[in-house]
């Protein structure tokens, strides 16, 4: 186990399942306190983190990232347990898809609330503990389809184009406190989100890519890990694709 991030304190929004887990596991096995903000949360008895060495450095609360009240509150309790934030990661994402003759305003709203306020009030409420610290990476997890666009997803590649104008308007706004914003946007992974499709969709996607496979959870959490360390400090709003090649 390196230490990469000994002594620094990470919020992963979405971190109790999927690629935020694995986001979680990775900055926590590397010397990282980790708070995995999350809808639903693991309850007392249920072994979250098998590796009890790691499962000490984190901690998840129940949160909602749309609602501003719900995460002011839990980034109270962060600071008054932990003192300061250095890294967030914006992951909580859903997905609500339909053909847009289909789709509903709901179907709109719950997608865009999520994936793009959520991202938006998460960052205001901690950009203040980090501009007062004068350092801080944000991370924000986007999606291929928001450079490629897909069928089925307006909402959803909205959403996700979305995170990265604004994530490049943040890095330009916050780049002399010293606080880098960029966006991970991956490809097609392996997990819960995903799990739903058939075997043939499954299939389809993987014709399509260059390295002939899905992402690993871990290749995503790789990648959000170089970025949320000292090795990454020359790069503010850039978009790292993780994505086997499906999009150059
Ligand atoms: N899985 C993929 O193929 C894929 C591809 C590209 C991008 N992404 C993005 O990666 C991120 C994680 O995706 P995943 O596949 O792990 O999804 P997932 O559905 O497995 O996990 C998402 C997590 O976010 C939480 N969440 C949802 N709404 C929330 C809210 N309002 N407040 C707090 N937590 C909330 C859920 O409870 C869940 O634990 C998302 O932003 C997604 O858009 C995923």
């Amino acid at each position: 186990m390196t230490n990469r991030f000994e002594n620094k304190v990470a919020v992963v929004t979405g971190g109790c399942r999927g690629i935020g887990k694995s986001i979680v596991l990775k900055l926590a096995s590397e010397g990282a306190r980790v708070y995995a903000l999350d809808f639903k949360i693991p309850d007392e008895n249920e072994v979250f983190i098998e590796d009890s060495e790691i499962a000490k450095s984190v901690k998840c609360l129940q949160a909602d990232v749309t609602n501003m009240q719900s995460i002011d509150k839990c980034f109270d309790t962060i600071i008054a347990d932990a003192g300061r934030v250095d890294i967030l990661v914006n992951n909580a994402g859903i997905t609500r898809d339909n053909l847009l003759l289909r789709m509903t305003e709901q179907e709109w709203d719950a997608v865009l609330d999520t994936n793009l306020k959520g991202a938006f009030i998460c960052t205001k409420v901690v950009s203040k503990i980090m501009i007062s610290q004068r350092s801080g990476r944000i991370i924000n997890i986007g999606s291929v389809v928001g450079s490629i666009g897909n069928a089925g997803q307006s909402n959803y590649s909205a959403s996700k184009a979305g995170l990265i104008g604004f994530s490049k308007s943040i890095a330009r706004e916050l780049a002399s406190r010293k606080i880098l914003v960029n966006v991970v946007a991956p490809g097609y992974v392996r997990s819960p989100m995903t799990d739903s499709l058939t075997d043939e969709q499954k299939k389809a996607f993987i014709d399509n890519i260059p390295l002939k496979r899905i992402a690993e959870p871990e290749d995503i959490a790789n990648a959000v890990a170089f970025l949320a360390s000292d090795e990454s400090s020359y790069i503010t709003g850039q978009i790292i694709h993780v994505n086997g090649g499906l999009f150059m």
